[in-house]
């Protein structure tokens, strides 16, 4: 397979996050987010590592579109700094942040490398959650919208997709149930490394508020700059797809439900304008409802579905809880990476990675049957390798095993797009760099190009560098 396999005009690129890429957090103006804070919290990284430095994009980003355009690629993925353009998430806009931004998009521009931003990938700033407690706070809902707003005027012009949020299921499983993300927030007793909170209502509460500022955020557009600016916007979601772990009725319901409680929570709103009935059904009053003035705004507010996918999993019927994935026990389904002893895949470095890539089909084609074949973007897909300190830097750029992820992985979407007529217009790879992963600190290398930490964070080509390049070429 190559570019050419693809239908015309499909887009390939890479993705990227603020917070794991940008490092300068005390330059330009920055105010702190939930993530500084998080991450230097003692016990919270795996490898006592902040992303204070990170991979230094905010001042090689001139490099780093190189290194883009090296391999062909049309398009980048990547996120503003709600705290760069609002140091106190409300109030002054910083223009330093503003400046930042549109020397970074200008810079792409020239190059021919279409920017894709989001505006929300969980660096909230830190005087926010002081203020209101963030998400758990209806507040938040005009600050975001007032934040999204000022992005579409000062970069609309240039910028025409938009991601309101980047996997809204993650933050409000990982930072208000499991508390391995910000804020980290969680009650469960024998959860590691917990504060205060409350895991049976406060992820549903954070989903709420994050689909109302979506809502909010996407009617401002539309009605405002939508006309003059002609771009689209949407959510990056992260979503495994779910094997039933044997063929009965109850398991075949399970990996259902799992869906539901995963992509569903926030999809079924904005395409139907409620919750999955299995949710409402399992999780009663501690859901909120949905008004019906709620309804109008979110229903139909998807330009696009972006899809997160990495890795798939079995689900079986259970009353037991899951660990670290959907790990509220609402669900009633166990989730794992294999059966009887058996992986589901070859697995990559991180303990939840299973490299699976028919998934990837299946899941592409729930998407087409259950939301009527909806534009989906595929933002983010990707393996990593550890950061093994007695690898020299020679042998970590042998990555075949990347290689086959992408082309396995790419071999399914076009299936999905030739045969089955899914509705998908874009590809991009997590990710460009290695970079600082949440909890994995920098134990973990999902990079197409490998950075040396040792030495100034120069980047290094893996051979999946010459791969996307030889398949994106051209001819
Ligand atoms: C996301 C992801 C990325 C991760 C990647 C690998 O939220 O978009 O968490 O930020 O780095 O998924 O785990």
């Amino acid at each position: 397979i190559s570019r050419a396999s693809f239908p015309k005009g499909f887009t390939f690129g890479t993705a990227s996050a603020a917070y794991q890429y940008e490092g300068a957090v005390k330059e330009g103006g920055r105010g702190l987010t939930i993530w500084d804070t998080f991450a230097h919290t003692f016990g919270k990284i795996s490898d006592g590592s902040n992303a204070d430095v990170a991979v230094n994009q905010f001042h090689l980003y001139n490099e780093d579109i190189r290194l883009m355009k090296e391999m062909g690629m049309d398009a980048y993925r990547f996120s503003i700094s709600w705290s760069r353009i609002y140091p106190n998430g409300t109030g002054k806009i910083s223009q330093a942040g503003v400046d930042h931004y549109n020397n970074f998009i200008n810079a792409l521009v020239a190059s021919g490398i279409e920017p894709y931003v989001t505006l929300y990938h969980w660096d909230l700033p830190q005087a926010l959650e002081d203020k209101y407690q963030g998400w758990l706070s209806s507040q938040i809902i005009n600050d975001f919208a007032t934040y999204a707003e000022t992005c579409f005027q000062e970069f609309g012009d240039r910028v025409k997709h938009w991601m309101t949020f980047n996997e809204p299921h993650t933050f409000a499983i990982q930072g208000y149930d499991l508390g391995f993300q910000a804020p980290g927030r969680c009650s469960i007793l024998g959860h590691l490394f917990c504060k205060e909170g409350n895991s049976s209502t406060e992820p549903y509460i954070v989903g709420h508020n994050v689909l109302l500022a979506h809502g909010t955020a996407t009617d401002i557009y539309r009605k405002m700059y939508k006309q003059k600016q002609n771009g689209i916007v949407g959510i990056a979601f992260d979503t495994f797809w779910y094997e039933p772990t044997t063929n009965s009725t109850e398991d075949i319901e399970a990996a259902g439900r799992a869906m539901e409680f995963n992509l569903g929570w926030f999809l079924d709103p904005l395409m139907f304008g409620d919750y999955p009935s299995s949710m409402r059904s399992r999780v009663g009053s501690r859901l909120p409802k949905i008004s019906e003035a709620e309804s109008t705004l979110l229903k139909g507010t998807l330009d696009f579905v972006g899809i997160n996918h990495y890795t798939t999993w079995y689900a079986t019927n259970s009353s037991t809880e899951s660990f670290l994935n959907d790990s509220i026990a609402d669900i009633g389904v166990l989730t794992l990476p294999f059966k009887d002893g058996k992986p589901i895949g070859d697995r990559a470095n991180s303990i939840w990675l299973y490299i699976v890539p028919e998934g990837m089909r299946s899941l592409l084609n729930y998407v087409k049957t259950r939301y009527g074949n909806p534009l989906v973007i595929i933002t983010e897909n990707g393996m990593d390798d550890a950061n093994n300190p007695f690898t020299s830097i020679k042998d970590a750029l042998k990555d075949e095993k990347r290689i086959k992820y992408h082309n396995d992985y790419l071999t399914n979407v076009l299936a999905a797009i030739k045969e089955d007529g899914c509705n998908v217009k874009g590809y991009f790879a997590w990710s460009l760099l290695d970079n600082w992963e949440w909890a994995a600190g920098f134990s973990s290398r999902f990079g197409l190009y490998y950075v040396d930490y040792h030495d100034k964070l120069r980047r290094y080509a893996k051979d999946s560098v010459y791969w996307f390049k030889r398949f994106l070429a051209p001819n």
